[in-house]
């Protein structure tokens, strides 16, 4: 980290309202609203997250709010619950046991339905074959799954019987699993035969095989049967789910556990290499994922909620299943790709079930873009009420995008900023209240504090380039690296360690202003800041300029050392399907101009590359320093087991 603080120079001016109508039937339709949550979360931070913890179904109550030892948190210590019981048991009692609580659509077409008393049937279900393969409270057990049913009652299993879960994103390679379920100490997979995608079939089962090979302490492995292709069953350790399930109880007495009894680990990649098992607890974390799906989705009882996320990342978990579910809400998951069979897919589905709440990443809306808005026009997509991206910053031509062809100029769009370390959404517009700009995030939720600080921990200037830190530890925060206790401490809690000024800050790793309104731009993350000239900027306001010219739909841009400047900047730019050969050999001298246009001669990218796809993870992050290894012409020694496409890195070469 480099003691200079960073510079913004992306403007941007628009802002938009939620409507009456909205304001009126939102959760928090006020600023006088917004601003007493602020004050009581100010004044009583402790308070004001017990208040939300009591939103959950407890059995006993905890004595202790909050224990924090730097760095080491728990929360509501005392306490016990079980997380399925709050997803599922809390909504059977009351008048939502009938109400839907899964709505599936197979790639294929198919569609199912849970309602929350057959969800918890079958989860209870699932449980007792659990437990009847002797899983127990604490054992680790891996889920190498794609988007179906079984996936979410695997999570909601583990989490009844106290066992914690290990998701696998189902498209990593063997060696992926493999090193997720040997760090974790996993001694049970539950997988699938396969799973469709884009018409054809992943083999889920067939990779998880070269995987268990390596993986002595795996004694059990469930395989959910989905597509019906071959597989192998080894004796004694494999088991079909459906087989085991239809002999089990639907009745399960089910234990409450403490509230820091671990939830599951989910495996984030550092720029690194090497991935960091996060880990999450039950009580914080359900309080927390609870609170901001209620406020920030603005739910409601009458909405069907479709987020496009996987449950391999932390979005699925929080965001499909344990905040929706919490609240009682109906959930639409989709198993397979957004262009199959038609790039209106997405669009289909939403038009079809009607669903109110869109949430995707801003990567998949520069593809959408990309694809033309003929595809979303053709449907009606009335039933939309707001829409949410997550995952990297916005571009403010994406959003424009999305406000107007997507949203028709009347929902209002949640831009959240969170981490899987973080557990929960932290900075994102309350969508009734909040003035939104395109591009930023807005502020931290009531009971957040965070800040952008210089690198001795002191508050930037409004619009001063800095280091987004939180100042207060809250409920679902990581509670370590798994296994890496020196990791958790290195990565989050070494930058700004308490001093007289401070008492110590938990770091993002994000870059980031706050102009002055209060509001936060993300700048990317900090290791992927490149100095020019002596200037430290961040790579996403570079890459926004670029996708803000008409004929971009996706930028990345990195430095490569130069002998005269210290730094060049090397820009790699996918251009749209329908731009001709000749142009794009234009290209390169024209969009320097227009970044130069945009946002100033320093940030004009020494060298353009025009390119037809760039690295990104299965997550859809663009893999910056895999490209920084190419830009300076050398071999790419890092890690890219997490890596969506190979071939990509050899037509980058
Ligand atoms: O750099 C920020 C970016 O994604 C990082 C977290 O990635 P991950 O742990 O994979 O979680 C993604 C889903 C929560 C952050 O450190 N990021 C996430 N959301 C935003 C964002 N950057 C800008 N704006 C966002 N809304």
């Amino acid at each position: 980290m480099s003691s200079d603080s960073i510079k913004s120079i992306l403007q941007e001016h628009r802002t938009f309202e939620a409507s009456a109508a909205f304001k009126q039937r939102a959760h928090i339709g006020s600023q006088d609203q917004l601003q007493a949550m602020h004050a009581h979360a100010e004044q009583d931070p402790i308070g004001f997250w017990e208040e939300q913890a009591r939103e959950l179904s407890w059995g006993s109550k905890w004595d202790t709010p909050m224990q924090w030892n730097y760095p080491t948190v728990e929360w509501f210590v005392g306490g016990t619950l079980n997380a399925s019981v709050n997803c599922l048991d809390v909504h059977v009692a009351t008048e939502k046991r009938n109400k839907a609580a899964l709505v599936w659509e197979s790639e294929e077409g198919d569609v199912r339905t849970w309602t929350y008393q057959q969800l918890l049937a079958d989860v209870n279900r699932f449980a007792n074959v659990l437990l009847d393969q002797g899983i127990k409270k604490g054992d680790v057990v891996g889920i190498y799954m794609g988007m179906i049913p079984e996936a979410v009652m695997a999570m909601l299993a583990c989490a009844r019987i106290g066992a914690t879960h290990n998701v696998v994103f189902g498209a990593f390679s063997a060696e992926a699993l493999r090193e997720r379920m040997d760090n974790s100490g996993a001694v049970c997979l539950i997988t699938q035969d396969g799973a469709r995608r884009r018409g054809s079939v992943q083999r889920l089962k067939a990779v998880a095989d070269e995987a268990l090979a390596h993986l002595p302490n795996i004694h059990t492995v469930l395989v959910a049967k989905n597509v019906g292709n071959d597989i192998v069953m080894s004796r004694g350790r494999d088991h079909w789910l459906h087989e085991l399930m239809a002999a089990a109880p639907m009745k399960h007495d089910v234990q409450l556990f403490d509230s820091e009894h671990p939830l599951f680990i989910l495996y984030t990649s550092g720029s690194t290499g090497k991935p960091k098992g996060i880990l999450h607890t039950t009580g914080g974390y359900m309080t927390q994922v609870k609170y901001t799906s209620k406020y920030v989705f603005d739910l409601r009882d009458d909405d069907l909620y479709f987020c496009t996320a996987d449950i391999g990342w932390i979005t699925g978990h929080s965001y499909i299943v344990y905040g929706l579910l919490a609240n009682g809400a109906s959930v639409l998951m989709y198993e397979g790709a957004p262009n199959y069979p038609e790039k209106d897919r997405f669009w289909d589905i939403i038009e079809r079930h009607q669903a109110t709440v869109f949430y995707t990443a801003p990567t998949a809306i520069r593809a959408f873009m990309s694809w033309g808005e003929a595809w979303p026009r053709k449907h009606d997509l009335s039933s939309l009420r707001l829409l949410g991206t997550v995952g990297e910053p916005i571009n403010p031509e994406a959003w424009m995008w999305y406000y107007d062809v997507i949203g028709r100029n009347k929902c209002p769009i949640v831009d959240t900023w969170w981490q899987t370390e973080t557990g929960s959404i932290m900075i994102a517009p309350m969508p009734g209240v909040t003035t939104m700009k395109p591009g930023t995030a807005t502020q931290p939720l009531p009971g957040i504090m965070a800040d952008v600080v210089n690198k001795d921990g002191s508050p930037c200037k409004p619009n001063e380039g800095g280091y987004l830190v939180v100042k207060h530890p809250w409920p679902s925060m990581l509670r370590t690296v798994f296994g890496d206790e020196k990791r958790y401490r290195d990565t989050y809690w070494s930058h700004f360690e308490p001093c007289d000024k401070h008492d110590g800050y938990y770091f993002t790793g994000d870059g980031a202003r706050k102009d002055s309104d209060g509001c936060f731009w993300i700048m990317g993350r900090v290791d992927d800041v490149v100095n020019v000239s002596g200037h430290r900027l961040g790579t996403a306001e570079i890459e926004s300029a670029l996708v803000s010219h008409a004929e971009v739909s996706e930028a990345a841009v990195v430095a490569r050392p130069d002998e005269i400047k210290g730094n060049a900047l090397v820009a790699f730019v996918i251009v749209n399907a329908n731009v001709p050969t000749a142009r794009k050999a234009e290209l390169p001298a024209l969009l320097r101009e227009h970044v130069a246009a945009e946002i100033g001669p320093i940030a004009k990218p020494d060298e353009i590359r025009i390119t037809d796809a760039l690295p990104k993870t299965r997550s859809g992050k663009i893999m910056r320093r895999l490209l920084r290894e190419i830009a300076g012409g050398g071999e790419v020694t890092g890690d890219t087991t997490t890596l969506e496409d190979h071939n990509v890195l050899e037509n980058l070469r």
